[in-house]
């Protein structure tokens, strides 16, 4: 995929921002080092500080299945962090899509729909990660002793993602998972999942090729299409 990168000195969210160019070609990037008003998911505010924050834009096919395109970025920011780092070690995915770091939160994905495109959000900490009540948070240059650039980061990612898309246009989230059973920070624990209804609890059992999580609860596997997971000790 070829890329078209736009950077801002600031704006509000990069995903409202390239919401507003969804005519632009796919490939489109905007980055920016400051967002006023990031967004997260389930009505959460992204925290730009120490964070590389982009939107790439993406126009799939109308029969692709976009609800699994967070899973398979996700992936790829996941191998992103492996290769930057030069170590696999304590890298995994909270389902549906962060990147964790030793269990903390490293990155965050938000893919928002606009007449069949997609703006694919995504927040990066880079060399340091804000400090969030009842939330343990990661940076990609955690233990490294090393200082990353963001741009260098953002390169990465980009090519990591533009494979990961490539494969997933060609052969669908069918191919994704087994890697994303390797990477599965949930497999085997007990959980919450919050969303909108009643809490569910039950123990995760990985993913189904629709994206959605497998849960082992009470009254029989029930798939879960959307919400937080969280996580019980
Ligand atoms: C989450 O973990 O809840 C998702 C976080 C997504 C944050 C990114 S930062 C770039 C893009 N612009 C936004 O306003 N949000 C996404």
């Amino acid at each position: 995929m070829r890329f078209i990168l736009k950077e801002v000195p600031s704006c509000a969210s990069t995903n409202s921002l390239l919401a507003e160019m969804a005519e632009s070609p796919e490939g489109t990037v905007v980055f920016t080092e400051r967002q006023t008003a990031g967004r997260g998911r389930q009505g959460r505010s992204w925290i730009s500080e120490g964070s590389l924050t982009f939107s790439l834009l993406l126009k799939p096919p109308a029969t692709a299945l976009v609800q699994t395109l967070p899973i398979v970025v996700g992936m790829a920011i996941a191998e992103s962090v492996r290769k930057l780092r030069g170590d696999a070690a304590g890298v995994s995915l909270k389902w549906p899509n962060d990147v964790l770091l030793f269990g903390g939160k490293l990155a965050g994905i938000l893919c928002e729909m606009h007449n069949g495109a997609v703006v694919v959000g995504i927040g990066f900490n880079v060399n340091s990660s804000p400090a969030i009540p009842d939330m343990k948070t990661a940076a990609l240059a955690d233990g490294t002793c090393r200082k990353f650039e963001r741009r260098d980061v953002l390169d990465v990612a980009l090519a990591r993602i533009g494979e990961a898309y490539a494969q997933w246009l060609e052969n669908g989230f069918a191919a994704f998972a087994g890697r994303f059973d390797e990477l599965d920070a949930l497999r085997g624990r007990r959980l919450t999942i919050v969303n909108y209804g009643e809490p569910v609890e039950g123990v995760a059992d990985g993913v189904n090729n629709d994206g959605s999580l497998r849960l082992a609860t009470a009254n029989g596997v029930e798939n879960i299409y959307s919400g937080e997971a969280h996580i019980k000790m």
